[in-house]
């Protein structure tokens, strides 16, 4: 009895293990994605705990590592008083170590979606950074509250007498174009202005409320102001319960589903983007990633970049940002309007001696392509009655987390 059924069994185990190893070498990605699906997804297991894998999610194990480079103007008294160019010093990296944990997690009902915060935590790291880079040095920084003025001045139809009100408010407070700042203060910290200190007082509040002004309510300056330890928004995404290739996807943040401040659908669009730390699983060398980064409040494109690795014997593609991601010329969603219509690169891109010249011929000649700027019946850089900004100068457009 007992050896039949034995040869009976190993019979079935042999069937068995050839319909898998046939499978496995026949369709190797299907195999590895239906077990992926199974246990990628975000999820809690039956207790209320995160998954084993949603952990890593969670609280990744892992550091961001942010390097920034600043430009020290050399020669702050030339440009203020004498109108000189600037002379531009590059100083960096100076390095950030940034640690995200994901808090107020919830499900919906149906699994498909999650909600969340991310709290993050930014610590300077000196010895990622250059060899002389720290936190304290000074640099020769533009004066935001002085230019938010003047282009106010400048853009906003108010009356003489106003005007007149503002440069001499701008004198007393000896508010100058340029002024020192510490780096570390202009980037997580925050500094504090004296034009900003008078604008939370009192007395300027009433004052706001009867002549109606629109000054912005910001208590501190930088870029990422008293960042440290925040939540950068609500997030809603897709768990990949029901489509693994959603996994990680933005379906919105702090409740809006595209950032009004950009010029153009394809730019407003963050939706289907992530957040840099889940993709489908089996991304390939022609797919591209999004990735919606709160404190630039915009998503950046990237692609595989050429080069590949092992890590820890797992294969491994690298992925850049799109050459054009800082590019107002050829991504007209990044481009400054420039309402102040000021030249500010006159020489580019056709050097300083460019004339135009119409001729019959122009009325073929497409001007707002960047190929034809340089063409005699063209006008440069002059577009739709403005300046057009070169590539890398693109506008910053809110205070993260907003
Ligand atoms: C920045 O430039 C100023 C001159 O305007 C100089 O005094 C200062 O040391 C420079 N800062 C750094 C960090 O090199
Ligand atoms: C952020 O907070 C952590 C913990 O309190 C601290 O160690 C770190 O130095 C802070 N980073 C900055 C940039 O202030
Ligand atoms: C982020 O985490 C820190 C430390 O746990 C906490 O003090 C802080 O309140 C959190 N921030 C937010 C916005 O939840
Ligand atoms: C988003 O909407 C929900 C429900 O209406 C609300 O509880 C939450 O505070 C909102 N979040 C933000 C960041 O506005
Ligand atoms: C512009 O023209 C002037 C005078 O003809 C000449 O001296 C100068 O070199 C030219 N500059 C450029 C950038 O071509
Ligand atoms: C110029 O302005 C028009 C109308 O506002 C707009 O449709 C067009 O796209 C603009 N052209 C460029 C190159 O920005
Ligand atoms: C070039 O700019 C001038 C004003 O600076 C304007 O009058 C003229 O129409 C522009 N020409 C073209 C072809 O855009």
């Amino acid at each position: 009895m007992r050896c039949p059924t034995l040869v009976f069994l190993l019979i079935v185990n042999c069937i068995f293990l050839l319909t898998g190893l046939i499978l496995l070498v026949a369709f190797p990605n299907w195999i590895v994605n239906k077990i992926a699906a199974k246990v990628m997804y975000i999820h809690e297991d039956g207790t209320g705990k995160s998954s084993f894998v949603t952990d890593y999610w969670e609280r990744l194990p892992a550091v961001h590592i942010f390097k920034f480079y600043m430009f020290n103007i050399t020669n702050p008294d030339d440009v203020m008083f004498h109108g000189h160019e600037p002379i531009l010093q590059e100083l960096g990296p100076y390095t950030y170590e940034m640690t995200e944990v994901k808090e107020n997690i919830r499900y919906s009902k149906d699994g498909n979606l999650v909600s969340y915060r991310a709290n993050k935590t930014w610590v300077f790291n000196p010895q990622k950074s250059c060899a002389t880079c720290r936190c304290e040095d000074q640099v020769a920084f533009p004066n935001l509250v002085f230019t938010a003025l003047i282009y106010y001045a400048r853009t906003e139809k108010i009356n003489i007498f106003y005007r007149r009100i503002l440069d001499i408010f701008i004198l007393i407070m000896r508010s100058k174009p340029i002024q020192n700042v510490g780096v570390c203060d202009i980037l997580l910290n925050s500094y504090k202005d004296p034009i900003i200190e008078v604008i939370h007082t009192p007395i300027y509040k009433t004052l706001k409320k009867t002549l109606k002004l629109t000054t912005p309510d910001f208590p501190d300056l930088g870029y990422l102001p008293k960042y440290n330890r925040t939540g950068d928004g609500d997030f809603v995404v897709m768990t990949g319960k029901d489509d693994i290739a959603n996994i990680g996807q933005i379906v919105s943040w702090n409740n809006w589903t595209e950032l009004p401040w950009w010029n153009t659908p394809e730019s407003r669009r963050f939706k289907g983007s992530g957040d840099g730390i889940n993709q489908k699983p089996g991304i390939g060398k022609h797919d591209k990633y999004e990735m919606y980064q709160p404190l630039a409040c915009r998503k950046f494109t990237l692609e595989y970049s050429g080069s590949e690795a092992h890590v820890n014997g797992i294969p491994a593609l690298a992925y850049s940002f799109v050459g054009d991601s800082y590019d107002g010329v050829r991504n007209i969603g990044y481009r400054y309007e420039n309402y102040e219509k000021m030249n500010y690169y006159p020489g580019w891109p056709c050097g300083l001696n460019h004339t135009v010249e119409v001729t019959p011929r122009c009325k073929n000649v497409k001007c707002d392509l960047f190929e034809n700027w340089c063409d005699k019946c063209c006008n440069g850089s002059f577009i739709n009655e403005t300046w057009v900004l070169p590539p890398g100068i693109i506008p910053l457009r809110c205070q993260p987390g907003e």
